[in-house]
């Protein structure tokens, strides 16, 4: 089907930033994705579908070619390392990616004396790629969520975590002390969609492109 498009988007937060995103560029599903339990969705233009699905599984769905464009967190496409275009930096779900630790272990701690770690965190390899640059050992401990409890029950000393306005870092008494990359969501592309369906990938992204120069 070259002349129809799919395009997969998170369900979660990232959605709310984008459904008024993919509107101001003139794509608006026919139904309420935040109600609907729906999982493919019509738009207005005839030719263009949204698939909602969870943001980890985004960047899957688009390398294979099951949508051929997609949003997704720059943390889900780092961990994910696919072979897909990064297109636009939609700048939208800002936040950092951070190593964080006890604000009590930090007050002694210089993170350029680190030799081996124990790490709670869902980004698993991301962990390992930043710390095997840095020739520091870890021991990773993967984890789906709530990683601000592992240094508080003696699971890991430290975690790697999106952090935002730092209120859950606050409240469980951690500290940030590693940036390890600032965070937003990506339009991203399946690699033959941008030849095959060079024409509708390309205005599609213009379309969006547009809005975001008007931002
Ligand atoms: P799931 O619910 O499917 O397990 P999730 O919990 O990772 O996924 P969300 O919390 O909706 O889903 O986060 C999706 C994306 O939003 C993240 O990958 C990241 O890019 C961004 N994000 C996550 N937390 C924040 C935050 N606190 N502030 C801004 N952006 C965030
Ligand atoms: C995300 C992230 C942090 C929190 C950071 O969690 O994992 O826990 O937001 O935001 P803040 O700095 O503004 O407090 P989320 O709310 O998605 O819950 P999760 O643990 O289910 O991922």
């Amino acid at each position: 089907m070259t002349d129809s498009l799919t395009i997969a988007l998170s369900k979660g937060r990232i959605l709310d930033e984008t459904l008024p995103l993919l509107a101001a560029a003139g794509i608006e599903p026919l139904d309420n994705p935040r109600i609907s339990r729906k999982l493919i969705f019509a738009t207005n233009q005839s030719h263009i579908r949204l698939v909602i699905i969870r943001a980890a599984d985004v960047p899957t769905f688009v390398e294979f070619g099951a949508a051929d464009l997609g949003v997704s967190g720059k943390d889900v496409l780092m961990e994910h390392d696919g072979d897909l275009f990064e297109l636009l930096d939609l700048g939208i779900a800002r936040c950092r990616l951070m190593v964080a630790e006890p604000a009590e272990m930090a007050a002694n701690d210089n993170p350029a004396n680190w030799s081996r770690l124990r790490i709670a965190t869902k980004y698993v390899h991301i962990t390992r790629r930043f710390f095997a640059t840095k020739g520091v050992q870890t021991e990773i401990i993967k984890l789906y969520g709530s990683m601000e409890l592992a240094p508080l029950v003696g699971l890991a000393d430290r975690i790697v975590d999106l952090v935002d306005t730092g209120n859950t870092l606050k409240a469980n008494n951690l500290v940030e002390v590693e940036h390890i990359a600032d965070i937003s969501s990506w339009l991203v592309g399946n690699t033959a969609s941008m030849k095959l369906k060079h024409e509708l990938m390309q205005s599609t992204v213009a379309a969006i492109a547009a809005v975001l120069d008007e931002k």
